[in-house]
């Protein structure tokens, strides 16, 4: 059995506990104790996970509060919007709450962004939990408290910094969750490596097989030295005005191949991500700034694990530059409409590039084969 992994989101009188390990929801009242006895808790889940574990974590910590709701939200990305929003407020605000009641978010990134975005808001802020259920939260989502949802205009434009109390990240609920998924989640944890520590991307190298069949000494590992890197880089910039930037390594790619998709479920997020962190190496590669060797090793770890490397391999298809480049503006990074880039150095490095011409982008995209309309 993997012994219990701990790490402190060193935020001073916000710093919260990640629990990781196997099995952990089935010990939940022990770890949430602290943080919900006493207290009125409603748990909100999505309508897959919901059925998968909600009864026995109901159960579980029943006894402990002294009163329990459990409301559920449609699964998938439509659930991040100001009308699920709305919706879920006037169904915690109808069953009625106070200051100390605790929200507990049981699902994966949509959950943790949707329910800590809900619990920013109510009474001007109330305390909330996160357990993730997929990988990609359970590395990333959950921890470091941005919450929120999606405006028209784009992804995750509406939202606040709010910190969990406490996140229980049970990694035998990854049992369930689709391969596809799990691959996706898997991206993020490569990001890691790549932007901070080359010898944890060696170990993925070597390792990446038994993380993805779940072997529990490995996923433990991954999503702990995930969540240790995420958690240090959060304690020192926890608004992202410097460092945090970093964990954008392939976003800014990302974000506009998701646009192009109109994000309606054909590219998941971690599979953009994997496409954008091999350009982010190529790109870094034209700008003679990395070694074509290390983009090359990015390209070959992707390729072996089943992950898009490139905007080629994406099936949102190709866009023109022009559209790609247009989505790129919109990043939350862009200032003024120029374009900031988290590019690398070499595999463990990454670095802040900013004031990247369109002509410069341009010139890559078109290099690449892609249309320049
Ligand atoms: N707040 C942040 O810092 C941050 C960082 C990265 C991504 N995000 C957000 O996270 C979201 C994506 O998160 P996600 O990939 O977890 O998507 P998701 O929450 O939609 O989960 C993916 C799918 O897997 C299902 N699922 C989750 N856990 C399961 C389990 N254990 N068993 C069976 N099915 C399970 C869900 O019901 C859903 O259908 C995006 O909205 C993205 O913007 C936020």
């Amino acid at each position: 059995m993997s012994p219990v992994e701990k790490i402190i989101v060193g935020l001073e009188e916000r710093s919260y506990p990640i629990f990781i390990g196997p099995d952990l929801l089935k010990e939940a009242d022990t770890y949430l104790a602290d943080f919900i006895s006493d207290r009125q808790v409603i748990i909100i889940s999505d309508t897959i996970i919901g059925p998968l574990y909600q009864g026995s974590f109901t159960k579980k910590i029943t006894p402990l509060c002294t009163r329990l709701g459990n409301l559920f939200v449609p699964a998938g990305e439509a659930s991040k919007s100001l009308s699920a929003y709305n919706t879920l407020c006037e169904e915690i605000l109808n069953i009625g709450i106070d200051r100390k009641t605790v929200l507990i978010a049981l699902g994966g990134g949509v959950i943790g962004d949707l329910v800590g975005f809900v619990a920013a808001s109510l009474l001007r802020g109330i305390d909330f939990i996160q357990i993730p259920t997929s990988l990609l939260a359970q590395v990333d989502s959950s921890v470091g408290g941005k919450t929120g949802i999606n405006a028209t205009a784009g992804k995750n434009l509406i939202g606040a910094f709010h910190q969990p109390k406490l996140i229980l990240a049970d990694t035998s609920l990854l049992s369930t969750l689709p391969k596809r998924e799990l691959l996706s989640g898997y991206a993020e944890i490569v990001t890691y490596g790549l932007l901070g520590d080359a010898e944890f991307f060696s170990w993925l190298e070597e390792n990446w097989s038994n993380v993805l069949s779940l072997k529990q000494d490995q996923i433990v590992f991954a999503v702990k030295r995930s969540c240790e890197m995420k958690a240090d880089i959060v304690a020192k910039d926890e608004t992202e005005t410097g460092i945090r930037a970093l964990l954008n390594l392939g976003h800014t790619f990302a974000h506009a191949f998701e646009a192009v998709g109109r994000y309606n479920g054909d590219l998941l997020h971690g599979e953009a991500v994997a496409a954008g962190l091999g350009l982010a190496f190529d790109f870094s590669v034209a700008k003679q700034i990395c070694k074509p060797e290390d983009a090359l090793r990015v390209h070959a770890h992707l390729m072996e694990v089943g992950l898009p490397d490139d905007y080629s391999a994406l099936p949102a298809g190709k866009a023109a530059v022009s559209t790609l480049i247009k989505h790129m503006k919109k990043d939350k990074k862009a200032i003024a409409g120029n374009l900031t880039f988290i590019l690398t150095h070499k595999i463990g490095e990454a670095c802040v590039m900013p004031n990247i011409s369109e002509n410069e982008l341009t010139t890559f995209f078109m290099a690449k084969g892609v249309n320049h309309v």
